[in-house]
């Protein structure tokens, strides 16, 4: 709770300094350097999933409130285009990068053009690894997004609250669960699968949840490039493998919204119906449909990290360091890329279940009702 506070407390002193700074250099336009103008080339995977639309359009907004032009662009989870999305973001003269990575291990070469022409990267979201050429990170507490995963399944099956406290009265299960996990070439795959699995391993050593396929290991688990249509194949597998008998899954750990939703189809296709016997499932990244899901009974959870306070930060580190500013970050240790600790500024993920869909999604302004058909 203390850490929570003191984290919001510096999520509240960035936002200021942040409108400091817009202030400052907000109507100026042209020059180079700090706030005055210049190019920020912003480098997105995809599309395809609605979290990157929101992520590139508020970090445009914030640089552009700055005074900066802004070169965002969409790579379609294809790596050779994200490579050379950020190649023209050089040639063009861009004074700094944002990226969220497709692999995060593939932008070696191209950073190190940035860096040989002075560029400063910042990674967006999701860790840039095997280069000294990024400069900070911005990004969730995804290990605790992970535990938050674990809790939120626990919560619905009964057995603690949503921060994981056992509680009262709780069913001895066993409960059958299925695993999964995102896209191994994504770093924070690893983080949110291992915070899961710090909460669920106890209870699968215990017997309290039974994991009938076997499959623990992430890369069993993994789902290229994050897919809906690859979890939708692999839990139909799991259930022609492991639930034909008649036994029911209770419980499914998914990463991700659009990994849920897959899980959702699976299981209607295979006969379940919402209700009792319907399984409890997880998410993350309050999508639309998913959070839809979630009022109708579908998703029992999501993890809802708040794409303009990452926006926020990411484009307060890229404006102080081209002012010559100090960058806040309140992480030195946990963001190891194989070559150095990148300096990072982890946010708060807050987890959601029916009963906060309108104070966590609707108060805060990021769904409106009518987006959500309330
Ligand atoms: C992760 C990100 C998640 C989710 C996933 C699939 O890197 O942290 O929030 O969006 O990618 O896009």
């Amino acid at each position: 709770m203390k850490g929570k506070k003191i984290l919001l407390a510096a999520i509240a002193a960035s936002a200021l300094m942040l409108s400091a700074c817009a202030g400052g250099s907000g109507d100026s336009g042209s020059g180079d350097g700090g706030g005055d103008g210049g190019l920020i080339g912003v480098a997105m995977p995809t599309k395809s999933s609605e979290r990157w639309i929101q992520d590139g359009d508020a970090v445009k907004a914030e640089l552009e409130a700055a005074g900066y032009k802004v070169d965002l662009q969409y790579a379609e989870d294809d790596i050779p285009t994200q490579v050379s999305q950020i190649e023209n973001m050089i040639t063009k003269g861009a004074e700094a990068l944002i990226v969220a990575s497709i692999d995060g291990t593939t932008l070696s070469e191209v950073l190190q053009t940035a860096a040989d022409a002075d560029i400063p990267v910042i990674a967006y979201d999701r860790l840039i690894k095997g280069t000294e050429n990024v400069d900070y990170y911005a990004t969730f507490d995804n290990f605790l997004v992970g535990q938050q995963q674990a809790w939120t399944l626990l919560n619905g099956l009964g057995l603690t609250d949503l921060e994981g406290n056992p509680v009262d009265g709780a069913p001895e299960g066993p409960f059958n669960i299925e695993l999964f996990a995102g896209s191994l070439d994504d770093n924070n795959a690893f983080f949110f699968f291992n915070g899961a699995m710090d909460v669920l391993e106890p209870l699968i050593e215990d017997g309290t949840l039974v994991v009938k396929s076997g499959q623990t290991d992430i890369e069993q688990a993994a789902t290229l490039r994050w897919d809906g249509e690859t979890a939708q194949s692999r839990m139909e597998d799991l259930l022609t493998a492991n639930y034909s008998d008649g036994d029911q899954v209770d419980a499914v750990l998914s990463p991700y919204d659009g990994i849920s939703r897959g899980i959702i189809s699976a299981l209607t296709d295979a006969g379940y119906a919402t209700g009792e016997e319907w399984p409890i499932i997880s998410g993350q990244d309050a999508e639309v449909d998913s959070v839809k899901a979630i009022l109708s009974g579908e998703q029992y959870a999501t993890i809802f990290k708040d794409t303009r306070e990452l926006a926020k930060v990411a484009a307060a580190m890229a404006i102080d360091i081209l002012a010559g500013d100090e960058v806040e970050v309140n992480d030195e240790e946990t963001y190891d890329n194989d070559v150095k600790v990148v300096p990072s500024y982890l946010l708060a993920p807050i987890p959601v279940v029916k009963d906060n869909v309108e104070s966590a999604l609707v108060d805060t302004g990021y769904w409106t009702k009518e987006d959500l058909g309330l």
